[in-house]
């Protein structure tokens, strides 16, 4: 009894119906639908016009509905059902992008239409798993975040090709440190041709892909690329300037190595975004060029073009505090300068950036200020907190 009940002058309805409005894209319908399918699709003459009916007398769920009670206005599956019946055959997509208890989406999947759904509220997530009688809903993974989950598991739930530029820092087996320790060699290896298979098919056709690691394992990495029928374009050599080495029996180790491949020829490379500047200003004051050889040489004044020996120094050289090393709580950074000059060099602005190891979130971020879109996940809860809070916090 709402309203002013029982003086006047305020009443409100008695809510006894709802509107739903059918809207049509515009264009041409698709045809091209099989015989076969289109029998399955029937409707009978009874249904038809049932269906067709301006008025649907339909009573709310009630107990029999597994979500009743746990969700505060559900659907009922009589509704979708003339819905899907109507507007779509089997093994067409039915899209329920406020999914709730998942109505829709049961009705769908028990017509044999494909579904999808989208669901903000993650404590729906085992209504809707009951009422789809299924043990697990695969996440939709949508750009510009970072997901909290195994690299094996965010892969799996990846879209086929949508990914521009993949810059991807895995485990070395390098660290004393629980994510970089595997049993042996071997170990390592299958986890990382694992995770490169299951990487390819998320690549676009013009995809370009950095990847890190030691030189040594880099040559094994380099040989299942080309195996996999990716391009080869540079081996760069990233020179640390941090050299560090116990081992009194070998070089000290200053380097690290950065695969740079494409899935095509068709890729973008842009080698004047990322030029370094000239180690003398001077060539800069020639304005009417120097001559050469009998040619005239004019400075470009962004620099020279960038070579595969990338000398810059570590994160944590770079971010010290009156010469102290500062204790960061990931223990292998990257440099944010050299992530810019992949990104700038092998995308354009609005493509998709996977940032495959995020850690701390160094690709996302950076991809984040040079306006590319970004996607990534990381399986430390500490690390991808401190990632969260870098790129949408800082
Ligand atoms: C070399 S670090 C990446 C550092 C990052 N580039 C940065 O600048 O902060 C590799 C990261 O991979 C994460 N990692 C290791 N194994 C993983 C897995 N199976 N799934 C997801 N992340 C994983 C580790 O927690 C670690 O943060």
């Amino acid at each position: 009894m709402f309203g002013s009940y029982p003086y006047p002058r305020n009443f409100y309805a008695q809510n006894i119906i709802e509107f739903i409005t059918v809207y049509v894209k515009g264009g041409k319908p698709n045809n091209g639908v099989g015989k076969e399918i289109k029998e399955k699709s029937k409707l009978t003459e009874k249904e038809w016009l049932e269906y067709t009916q301006q008025v649907w007398e339909i009573p709310s769920p009630n107990k029999r509905d597994s979500a009743y009670g746990e969700h505060p206005s559900i659907m009922p599956e009589e509704i979708v059902k003339r819905l899907v019946r109507l507007f779509t055959f089997e093994g067409d997509l039915v899209l329920d992008p406020f999914a709730g208890s998942g109505t829709t989406l049961k009705v769908a999947k028990e017509l044999n239409r494909k579904w999808v759904g989208y669901e903000i509220y993650e404590n729906y997530e085992e209504v809707i798993k009951k009422k789809l009688n299924v043990d697990r809903v695969r996440p939709l993974l949508i750009i510009n975040k970072i997901y909290k989950l195994d690299v094996f598991e965010f892969l799996d739930n990846l879209l086929d090709n949508s990914i521009d530029l993949a810059i991807i820092d895995p485990p070395y087996n390098l660290l004393d440190i629980e994510w970089d320790r595997f049993k042996d060699e071997t170990e390592f290896f299958n986890f990382t041709y694992r995770w490169i298979d299951k990487l390819i098919p998320k690549l676009k056709k013009t995809a370009s892909i950095y990847i890190f690691n030691t030189p040594s394992n880099c040559a094994y990495i380099m040989a299942y690329l080309r195996k996999k029928n990716l391009i080869y374009r540079s081996w760069i050599t990233w020179y640390k300037k941090d050299g560090f080495n116990g081992n009194k029996k070998k070089y000290v180790n200053n380097q690290e190595t950065i695969l740079f491949f494409t899935v095509s020829d068709n890729y973008i490379f842009d080698q004047d975004k990322v030029r370094v500047p000239y180690l003398s200003s001077e060539r800069l004051k020639h304005h009417q060029g120097i001559l050469k050889n009998g040619k005239r040489w004019i400075p470009n004044p962004s620099g020279k073009l960038c070579t595969d020996v990338w000398e810059i120094s570590s994160d944590r050289h770079q971010t010290k505090v009156k010469g102290k090393i500062q204790k960061n709580i990931h223990p292998s950074p990257k440099p944010e300068e050299m992530i810019a000059r992949m990104i700038k060099a092998s995308s354009k602005e609005g493509e998709v950036v996977l940032d495959l190891f995020s850690g701390t979130g160094t690709t996302s971020a950076v991809a984040k200020r040079l306006k590319r879109n970004f996607i990534g996940c990381e399986v430390n809860d500490l690390y991808y907190e401190r990632a969260v809070t870098r790129i949408f916090k800082e």
